[in-house]
């Protein structure tokens, strides 16, 4: 059932360039055009009379939706609100009839989220839920459903559902930017191009994972990690956080580069591990800046950027590199590496990888 894999984890870390594929498949014009969401059945009118988005989701979902939230602002200009599912629900929300409210979801079953959905309704907006289970309640109470293909994912650490879901991202800020008119002809084809090569990108980031698993040893007995980013490397980080806490127990926290010098600086001290994402141009600079701060404090830093970018390496310990992308498709190549540093530290430290303690892979209670 693992299919030769000794844990599921890896084996859907693996399954993510078929699940991408799938959930691509059928949503990208063959010319790369534009997207088709025939799903989504919105008219233009319907579309421009979104004032607002809200995104509401817990734990992985929730930062596919802090993905989302560049994704979309960027492409679409629509303003986008993240919410964890749990506080939107008790915290009285801005919404009317011109707020969509997205509800992501893996399951399609947690009690939050689908709380959270049902709450939106009462007060009027339309709700569009992400999900990865055909039927499920959030699927079958909203107004309109978007599914990741990303196929059964049984490791409690969510991989393929994340990556699929922030395709979704793409997909939809492309389909409200084809509907608002605010991306050119060229700028949607940049985008839709990106998106169809990031199946093979992630296959080739695959191809690393011994030179991955080779390193990590090194850093394994490590209790205590940061995850450094600015924009969306920052989002992403918060996802490699968690992925990091929840199946190796390694107290993990994930910061904005730029807040580093606002108190968490005094945090680093030798023997810290630091992941540092750096593949946002418009920001490289800074961040190179940031890393070169916390190295200066005798941390060891491990870099992700892309290929070419050769001399981050002078001022790391390690480098990472995967290919080159658009700017907001990089998520989804950046988190693939982030995966393989939590599965293998969890395994050098003999976690039970699939089955963490005290968590469950669908939360259908509060
Ligand atoms: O099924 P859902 O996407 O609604 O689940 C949400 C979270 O419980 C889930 O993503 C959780 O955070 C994962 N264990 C993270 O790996």
């Amino acid at each position: 059932e693992k299919g030769g894999y000794p844990h599921f984890m890896l084996k859907e870390i693996h399954e993510q360039p078929k699940a991408l594929r799938d959930t691509l498949s059928g949503r990208l014009a063959t010319d790369n055009s534009r997207v088709l969401l025939e799903e989504l059945q919105m008219t233009p009118e319907e579309v421009k009379q979104i004032k607002k988005i809200f995104i509401t989701a817990c734990g992985t979902a929730y930062h596919a939706g802090i993905v989302g939230k560049y994704v979309i602002e960027d492409l679409a200009r629509i303003p986008v609100e993240v919410d964890i599912a749990s506080e939107f629900r008790y915290r009285n929300p801005i919404i009317d009839q011109d707020t969509l409210v997205v509800v992501i979801s893996q399951s399609g079953e947690t009690a939050d989220t689908l709380a959270a959905l049902r709450e939106a309704k009462n007060r009027g907006a339309r709700v569009l839920a992400v999900t990865n289970v055909v039927g499920s309640s959030v699927a079958r109470e909203a107004n309109w459903v978007i599914y990741t293909w990303a196929g059964p994912e049984i490791a409690v650490a969510s991989t393929k559902a994340y990556t699929t879901q922030l395709v979704v991202m793409y997909l939809l800020g492309l389909y409200l930017a084809q509907q608002r008119g605010t991306l050119t002809q060229e700028q949607i084809r940049e985008v839709v191009t990106a998106l169809r090569e990031l199946p093979a990108q992630v296959e080739a980031i695959l191809g690393r994972e011994e030179e991955i698993k080779g390193f990590v040893q090194k850093y394994a007995h490590c209790e205590d990690v940061f995850f450094l980013g600015r924009s969306i490397d920052y989002a992403v980080a918060m996802e490699g956080s968690l992925k990091l806490k929840e199946i190796s127990y390694i107290h993990a926290e994930a910061y904005a580069a730029g807040e580093l010098k606002h108190g968490t600086l005094a945090l680093i001290v030798e023997g810290i591990l630091v992941l540092a994402l750096a593949t946002q141009m418009d920001v490289f600079d800074k961040m190179v800046s940031n890393i070169k701060e916390v190295k200066a404090r005798d941390a060891s830093v491990v870099g992700i950027t892309f290929e070419g970018e050769e001399e981050l390496a002078k001022s790391v310990d390690e480098v990472i590199y995967i290919p080159r992308t658009h700017k907001l498709t990089s998520a989804v190549l950046t988190v693939v590496p982030l995966q393989l540093i939590a599965y293998y530290v969890a395994v050098a430290r003999g976690c039970d990888v699939d089955k963490p303690r005290n968590l469950a892979k669908s939360v259908t209670v509060e």
